[in-house]
Order: structure tokens, then sequence, then C-alpha cells
């Protein structure tokens, strides 16, 4: 049965503000290694799990056609509100049953998404629709994040730890699959061409508030919320009282910068 967390129009919305486009760099290494396997221009491109369409999106300059899939109606829906150009279209449908055709796609890419999948089922359908020599790219970034504000920065991280810490209980069992960088579904990709980067790592500014804003997009917190409303949103107050203080400001518009460690499997299916 397929693992549904991302369900809620609330959290759709949160992901929608909040959750982190994929990096610059990651979005480059995925390229450098199509360029040398595809020839250009490229046909059609699929984002599975692509949740309100973050990744989905940045395909869109370089394929014909993309397609986004996403077993949550609430993220679809999202991902359709959000200005997108037209070559672009999403489905709800899970990743173990994708409605396009056999060997059709060039590209298919999870953005912080394929640890949710039925591993055996995904690269079974990855098999049948990837074209001979088509791409696949699964990506994600770790949660163990740094926290950056000028000479504060290890008590920040120690405060953005102490509330993952909290959440860690509330961590689906296939969250495993960050914990272990994605060994079992590296290990599963069926094709001897196949490459994982693990130290890929990215800076991004932004207000604390979009870091509070961060902590609503976690499944974890999600479930945390449903289980204990007061005791959840008392963690996410008193983790925000304790960043301004450290910081020395009243302001949750005060710019820090977030670390995040990247991991990237590529890999392309025998011609
Ligand atoms: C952490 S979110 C990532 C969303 C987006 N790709 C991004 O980069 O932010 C994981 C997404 O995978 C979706 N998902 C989980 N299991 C799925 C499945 N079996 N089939 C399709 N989507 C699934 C969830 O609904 C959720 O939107």
């Amino acid at each position: 049965m397929a693992t549904q967390l991302f369900e809620g129009k609330e959290h759709a919305s949160y992901y929608q503000k909040f959750r982190f486009e994929p990096s610059q760099e990651v979005i480059d290494l995925i390229f450098s290694y199509v360029d040398e396997r595809l020839h250009k221009p490229y046909g059609f491109a699929i984002d599975v799990g692509c949740g309100t369409g973050q990744n989905t999106r940045i395909l869109s300059p370089y394929f014909n056609k993309v397609l986004g899939f996403d077993i949550s109606e609430a993220q679809i829906e999202e991902a359709k509100k959000a200005p997108g150009s037209s070559n672009v279209t999403y489905s709800v449908c899970p990743a173990e049953e994708m409605p396009v055709g056999d060997a059709s796609v060039d590209l298919l890419t999870a953005s912080t998404a394929a640890h949710w999948f039925n591993i055996e089922k995904f690269l079974k359908e990855v098999d049948r629709v990837l074209k001979p020599g088509g791409c696949l790219a699964f990506f994600s970034y770790f949660v163990n994040m740094e926290v950056h504000y000028k000479d504060r920065s290890e008590q920040m991280t120690e405060v953005f730890s102490e509330v993952m810490n909290i959440l860690g209980p509330y961590q689906h069992e296939k969250f495993n699959n960050m914990r272990t960088a994605y060994d079992e579904i590296y290990e599963a990709i069926p094709y001897p061409d196949k490459r994982r980067i693990e130290n890929i790592v990215t800076k991004i500014q932004m207000p604390l508030s979009s870091l509070m804003g961060l902590f609503h997009t976690s499944s974890a917190f999600q479930i945390y919320l449903k289980a204990e409303p007061e005791k959840a949103k008392e963690v996410l107050r008193t983790a925000e009282e304790r960043f301004l203080r450290i910081m020395g400001t009243s302001s949750t518009e005060t710019e820090i910068e977030m670390w995040l460690q990247n991991l990237l499997l590529s890999a392309s299916k025998p011609q």
C-alpha cells in the first residue's frame, strides 16, 4: 500500500510556499550526466512524486514535454495553481503505476520523493517507461541541515537539531532510506551505468519565518501536529523564541542561511 502522508490541503499549501526548489548544483549535475547520454532536443521528462511541482517546473526549458505525477490530490491541486509553462502538465497517480507508454521517457526524476515509494514496483515501472538510453535522477537533501547566522551558527544549528530530534519518533519507517543515503535504492537500480554523489552542499538565504514554515512541510511534524496539536505548536513557538534570542533580534524576517547536504543517484537504461 502506498504511503500517503502529504494529503492535507493546509500541508500542501505550506509545501508550495516553503519547500526548497532543487539546488542549481544538483540540476547542473543531472544535466551534465544527461548531456553525455542523450541527444538534444530532449523530448519527454516525467517528475514522479512531484508534490507542488518545484522540480517539475525546473525541467520545462530542457524538454518538449514534462509531466508531474503525485499520489496526493492536494499537492497536485497546488502544483496546478502555481505559475508554469504550457509544456508542463500534472496528474494524480502512484509512482508504481504511471499512465505513460512503454519506452517513452527520456528523463525520469524523483525529487525528495523516491524514499516514499515501493521501490521494487517503482523500479520495474521505471524500466518499462524509460527509452533505451533514457536516464533517471533520484535526489534529496538530508534533514541534518545547518543554520548559519553571523558567529552564532553553532547555537542556531543546535536548536534546529533539537526540533528534528523531537520529530524523530514521528518519522515514517520509509525515512530510513534517507538515513542510509538511499543505499537500498541505489543497490536496487538494475542498470550497470549508475552513480551516486553525496557531498553536494547548497546554501540558501531565507528569512527565519521561512525556516519556521519549512518545519510545517515535514510529514513528521504533520503527524505530531495531529497527535498532539498543542505540544507540536509549542515546540515551534519555543524554537522560534530561541532562534530570535540567539540572533538578538525580534524580527522573524531577519535573514539566515541554511546549508543543505544533497544526494543524487543517476543511472541510464542500457541501449
Ligand atoms: C517530500 S515530497 C517531495 C515533493 C517534491 N518532489 C519536492 O521536491 O518538493 C514527497 C512527495 O511524494 C509523494 N508520494 C509519496 N508516495 C507516493 C507514491 N507512491 N506515488 C506517487 N507519489 C507519492 C507525496 O504525496 C509527496 O508529494
